[in-house]
């Protein structure tokens, strides 16, 4: 594998992907944590970061002892780090350097074997390395900076390379193939880490870390807690206890066509029909986070009675992935909580159990590699995202039974009407919300005094941001049309364009 050391760059995760792609493992860690160099560890990439090298609390990590065990690649920040502390120097340039730029090779390097001589990079730094370590060796420029890549080896240490541009996003055309020569040709990685291999692998840890007791484990129908379940399940068969709760405010027919899926699978998963606890709960309440508590801890009491009548439990299954669980490098402090996401956080404190989290290591883009090599129906892999609180923080202001049928009706409509029209997997997520105001309409000779309907669908990556998809009219027209004739108690439907931020995505 590969380690990552962090120093805070928004592009570090696209690192790992990059390294990942490649078929090869790889982990991020802060740049100060110390970690163990066993034989499965073939070389270290040092990230970017937002620090300038000459800041007097600029990171720090010390290359020299590094490159005396494994080959470094110092990528901007890494790789001015690496000018600076071997006795070169790194300015301020005089204009900050973003964006396109062709590199200029100067060599035959086997990091940029089949890579074109003006390839183009993605720069994105202020300062600039002015003048390289004495016997360093240059490998390009850049029109507008004498040092683009270097390499400086020697026959004690292991090959130490910089590259000023970040081959790890778009931008960079061949950046890909880069990082690909360095950890093949560099690092003598072998790429066999496939979602083959993780499945294997996989599968033979858990049944050494399960042994004979059982996991019970909350199942959402997303994909992350299906794979994982599935991958338990590879493991240990009827010993994970799955339990897939209807809270009442899932989608339209959601709940029977998940535990189908489910059945397909063979996974061992029960349905516990709660609705009406949760109706109950609801009844009144109109507080965005009022409700989203109300839910995790009715979920939390649902799921800890159910468990309670499996007996051998040691385990709690989960889908946790890695984005979830990188400790990376904060310059700005700790992000602020700006909505309380449901999950089902707090479950192994109050039920003394022990966690499995197969998929701990994975990114989404993976989780859905893996799930494909497990034969999980392309339906359930290609989903969208769903909250946790589910329909209840798409109706906004208080929730009835009623309401959500309506609104189980028109976004049935709308998913279905996105899949139809080949729309679906061009949006990263979209929606149905139900608006608490009611207005006058006309249908044949009668007037109407019914509900607005909010249609949203959006365009992102990781829903951090995200832009409002820009459906065709004639589909919104259609989608309009079919809601209003077909789901009585609507007679208004709105298309969101508003874009996160300054918005959200939800509603509430
Ligand atoms: P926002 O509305 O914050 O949503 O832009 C970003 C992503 O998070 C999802 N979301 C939630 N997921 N529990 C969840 O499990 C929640 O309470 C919750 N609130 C928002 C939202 O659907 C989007 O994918």
């Amino acid at each position: 594998k590969i380690l990552i050391l962090d120093f805070g760059s928004q592009y570090t995760q696209l690192i790992a992907r990059a390294v990942r792609e490649a078929n090869v493992f790889c982990e991020i860690i802060p740049y100060h944590k110390p970690f163990v160099s066993d034989s499965s560890l073939k070389g270290i990439i040092l990230s970017g970061s937002p620090f300038s090298v000459n800041e007097e609390k600029a990171p720090m990590v010390d290359i020299a002892t590094l490159i005396s065990q494994l080959p470094v690649l110092g990528v901007c920040y890494g790789a001015q780090l690496t000018a600076k502390l071997f006795g070169g120097r790194v300015d301020k340039s005089n204009k900050r350097e973003y964006g396109r730029a062709k590199m200029n090779r100067q060599t035959t390097d086997a990091l940029f074997e089949g890579v074109a001589e003006d390839s183009q990079v993605w720069m994105s730094h202020s300062d600039s390395i002015t003048q390289l370590p004495e016997g360093f060796e240059l490998l390009a420029t850049t029109d507008s900076i004498p040092v683009a890549a270097f390499k400086k080896s020697g026959s004690e240490t292991q090959p130490l390379y910089g590259l000023q541009f970040h081959p790890e996003v778009y931008h960079s055309v061949e950046g890909k193939k880069i990082i690909s020569n360095f950890l093949v040709n560099i690092c003598g990685c072998k790429q066999d880490w496939t979602p083959a291999s993780f499945v294997h692998e996989t599968v033979e840890q858990l049944k050494k870390q399960i042994g004979d007791a059982h996991v019970i484990m909350a199942l959402s129908g997303g994909v992350d807690s299906t794979v994982a379940a599935t991958l338990i399940s590879k493991a240990i068969g009827n010993r994970l206890h799955g339990i897939f709760v209807d809270n009442g405010v899932l989608r339209k027919n959601e709940f029977e066509q998940v535990l189908d899926t489910y059945k397909q699978l063979d996974l061992n998963v029960k349905g516990i029909d709660a609705k009406q606890l949760f109706y109950d709960k609801l009844k009144g309440q109109s507080d965005p986070e009022t409700k989203r508590k109300i839910i995790g801890g009715l979920f939390i009491d649902v799921f800890h009675e159910e468990s309670k009548k499996v007996s051998g439990v040691k385990f709690l299954g989960q889908g946790t992935i890695y984005p979830d669980v990188i400790e990376s490098v904060s310059v700005h402090g700790p992000s602020q909580t700006i909505k309380s996401h449901h999950n089902v956080g707090g479950l192994p404190d109050i039920m003394h159990l022990e966690l499995v989290e197969p998929l701990r290591f994975l990114f989404k883009d993976e989780v859905r590699k893996v799930g494909r090599e497990l034969g999980i129906p392309a339906e359930m892999i290609d989903r969208h995202p769903f909250p946790g609180p589910g329909l209840a923080i798409r109706i906004l202001g208080d929730i009835t039974e009623e309401k959500v049928k309506l609104l189980q009706d028109a976004d049935h409509i709308y998913i279905q009407g996105l899949k139809d029209a080949g729309l679906y997997s061009k949006v990263w997520q979209a929606g149905t919300i139900l608006l608490p105001v009611k207005s006058v309409g006309v249908m044949g000779d009668e007037r109407t005094y019914e509900f607005t309907v909010a249609l949203r669908a959006v365009t992102s990556v990781d829903g951090m941001t995200a832009d409002w998809a820009h459906l065709p009219y004639e589909f919104l027209a259609d989608m309009s049309s079919s809601i209003i004739n077909n789901v009585r108690g609507i007679n208004r439907v709105v298309y969101d364009i508003s874009s996160k931020p300054p918005a959200t995505i939800e509603w509430e």
